[in-house]
């Protein structure tokens, strides 16, 4: 027998996130969403604090989403209302690229939120951190991205502008929010080893100041849909070799945990402004 997934070749996955738009509309009973956001480590708790619970329910009675595959990812989909009545669709349940089961799953969620109608993508990850000045608990803003995954969601001939992916003016939104806000490259490695100390020196050499294993192949899959992106890192340890210590999983979470109240704070008012 072979287990097959319905985002498997040679199904579409534009199809695919059409019919999980509609899973989502008849478990919400909301049929468009405006904004979009996928909660990485540490940003889970966001969700109460920008607005009224709709509906909830577990990511995997939608349509192509995967069970969660690591503590700190909360497995939920969440459709919320803002005080100034947007809908706003959460997305606890991350699929990475680590995890192999191919892009299409990787990008899955941000093509669904796509065809609920959101047409802004705010992505949020847990990443380590190669300046220095970045103690863990920082939130920073992506300012762009470079992909080490050698993949791309797009499949075939589909050439897309990714000039600014990170769209600027979303980032001055949240710099009206907390101006101390700063901002960097994030270099998206494969995982799900974290980096060694060599492979975050090239990382700053060419240009990045962010690591981690998500949100790059997302970010690209929202602008091929046509979405303005906002990406937000949470530094939760310093990346291999900036600091003596190992890393570890354990510390990233609870990094994510002691900065949750005020990172939840800082997107739930960013979110207010969008
Ligand atoms: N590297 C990659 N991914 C991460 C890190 C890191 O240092 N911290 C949290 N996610």
């Amino acid at each position: 027998m072979t287990l097959t997934h319905p985002l498997d070749a040679p199904a579409d996955p534009f199809e695919v996130a059409q019919t999980a738009a509609a899973d989502i509309a008849r478990l919400t009973g909301v049929d468009h969403h405006d904004i979009a956001v996928t909660l990485g480590s540490g940003w889970g708790k966001a969700a109460e604090l920008i607005g009224e619970t709709v509906a909830e329910f577990p990511a995997t009675e939608v349509t192509g989403f995967s069970r969660p595959a690591v503590e700190g990812h909360v497995g939920t989909i969440r459709s919320l209302r803002t005080a100034s009545g947007q809908a706003v669709l959460i997305i606890g349940a991350r699929t990475h690229y680590y995890e192999a089961h191919g892009v299409r799953r990787v990008v899955h969620s941000v093509r669904t939120a796509a065809a609920t109608g959101a047409k802004t993508m705010v992505l949020t990850n847990g990443a380590g951190g190669i300046r220095e000045t970045w103690k863990p608990g920082t939130p920073v803003l992506i300012s762009d991205h470079i992909n080490l995954t050698a993949d791309s969601p797009l499949e075939g001939a589909t050439f897309i502008d990714l000039t600014d992916l990170y769209s600027q003016r979303l980032r001055e939104v949240a710099r009206s929010v907390d101006p101390s806000l700063d901002e960097g490259v994030y270099v998206q490695f494969r995982g799900p080893h974290y980096e060694t100390p060599a492979e975050v020196q090239m990382a700053k050499a060419i240009g990045g100041h962010i690591v981690g294993m998500s949100t790059a192949l997302e970010a690209i899959a929202a602008r091929e849909a046509g979405m303005e992106v906002l990406g937000f890192s949470l530094i939760t340890n310093p990346a291999a070799g900036i600091s003596p210590t190992p890393l570890s999983h354990q510390e990233v979470i609870d990094a994510g945990r002691a900065a949750e109240p005020v990172i939840s704070d800082l997107l739930a008012r960013v979110i207010g402004q969008l």
